[in-house]
């Protein structure tokens, strides 16, 4: 396992334990969360590793095999948004945010390593949080097992609000709770209805191999980056159209007509956006639930329901990018059952429901984008899978790659 092999490099002896957490995709229901909407994640198989072990005094120490510069010590007493820069603001971030919560975080070495690609819209950060918070959630359990703490587990509804403050508050980025929640909660094959208003999940059963399909990831190679303002600002506008609607959050709408009240146009695109992927991540739950159908016939509504969900996020949401729109025009020629755009907009990846492996798929988009110019696409596989834990040390010496 590369996390501990880098734990044994850096730091000298065995790490406590190794945590790993996902990445997500998201099948529908996208700029949602925050709007207390609804979402329909899953975990990937793509995950951050932690190697990690408790180590006297108040020291943080964390390195990274993907950030080649040395290692960074965060001192735990006095730890306040603002004194840590760059990656490691997320684990910093966690530990702030643990602490906060009233958690006990001990002093700590933490090796990390990602197969997840950076920038790519697949919460690469959630899951360094998460990773990072289940190690030291964990690793303060086993300082805690002669006192009358011990046992006392952080649920991972509570972890998941906490990594999400690491990132809100000390990283800066005013995200939702979805990829925290999909790393955190996901199960192998389902995916994770959440209702963002009560944080109510349900798990939905969704293996897109077993009908013969397979979700494709195509990472369109126009990094993606929350910090750069546009994000906040589709917040902001979906706050203030709920304030000029005079209710305390879009989910209140529940038909497009609903924003016809909007006299501003780009507000009113805005919340019809928010309105229409909501009620679409109503109608995959209910194809995936109550099948009617053959397998072809409800990936091929899935499909449709993906498609429709682009144009909205391209055209009233606005956070589409030229890589984006020609992967989703190009997998959709070449038969994908439907294909969108996924996560925070203006970069990352496209998520194509495609038939069996999506040879064809693969092939046209790669075209599609040769014949622009633009760097070649990168294709993984999006297969729903287990949600964060910790492995075990058979698990980590069969893992390795
Ligand atoms: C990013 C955020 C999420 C969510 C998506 C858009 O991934 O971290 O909270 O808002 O964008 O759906």
């Amino acid at each position: 396992m590369r996390a501990a092999e880098l734990f044994r490099a850096q730091f000298g002896g065995e790490p406590d334990g190794v945590w790993l957490a996902p990445g997500r995709a998201n099948l529908m229901g996208e700029h949602t969360d925050y709007n207390d909407g609804y979402v329909l994640p899953f975990a990937l198989g793509q995950a951050v590793t932690a190697a990690a072990a408790a180590r006297p005094g108040r020291q943080l120490t964390v390195c990274s095999r993907q950030e080649p510069a040395a290692a960074v010590q965060i001192a735990l007493d006095g730890l306040a948004p603002g004194q840590v820069t760059g990656w490691a603001a997320y684990p910093a971030g966690v530990a702030w945010a643990l602490e906060a919560a009233g958690h006990p975080v001990p002093g700590a070495c933490v090796a990390i390593d990602s197969d997840l690609p950076a920038g790519a819209g697949l919460s690469s950060s959630a899951a360094l949080e998460c990773a990072t918070a289940l190690a030291l959630t964990e690793l303060a359990q086993t300082e805690l097992a002669q006192t009358e703490l011990a046992g006392l587990t952080v649920p991972r509804r509570d972890l998941a609000a906490i990594a999400r403050r690491a990132e809100n508050e000390f990283v800066g980025v005013p995200t939702g709770i979805m990829d925290q929640s999909a790393s955190l909660l996901g199960q192998a094959g389902h995916a994770l209805l959440l209702d963002c208003l009560t944080l109510d999940t349900s798990q939905v059963p969704f293996d897109p191999a077993a009908a013969g399909a397979s979700l494709l990831l195509i990472n369109t190679r126009a990094k993606h980056d929350l910090v750069d303002g546009e994000y906040g600002q589709r917040r902001a506008e979906c706050e203030e159209a709920a304030r000029r609607l005079g209710i305390s959050s879009l989910r209140s709408l529940t038909r497009p007509a609903d924003v016809d009240q909007l006299a501003d146009p780009v507000l009113r695109r805005r919340a019809r956006h928010v309105v229409t992927d909501n009620q679409r991540v109503l109608d995959v739950v209910a194809l995936l639930s109550t099948p009617l159908g053959t397998p072809a016939d409800i990936y091929r509504d899935i499909g449709q329901l993906l498609t429709e969900s682009h144009a909205s996020l391209r055209d009233d949401f606005e956070i589409s990018w030229p890589e984006a729109d020609a992967g989703v025009e190009a997998a959709l020629a070449a038969g994908a059952f439907g294909a969108r755009m996924m996560g925070g907009g203006f970069g990352g990846s496209v998520l194509a429901l495609v038939p069996a492996t999506g040879g064809p798929v693969r092939d046209a988009v790669t075209a599609a984008f040769a014949r622009r110019a633009w760097t070649a696409p990168e294709f993984l596989e999006a297969v729903p899978s287990e949600g964060a834990r910790r492995l075990t040390l058979q698990f980590s010496l069969t893992a390795t790659p």
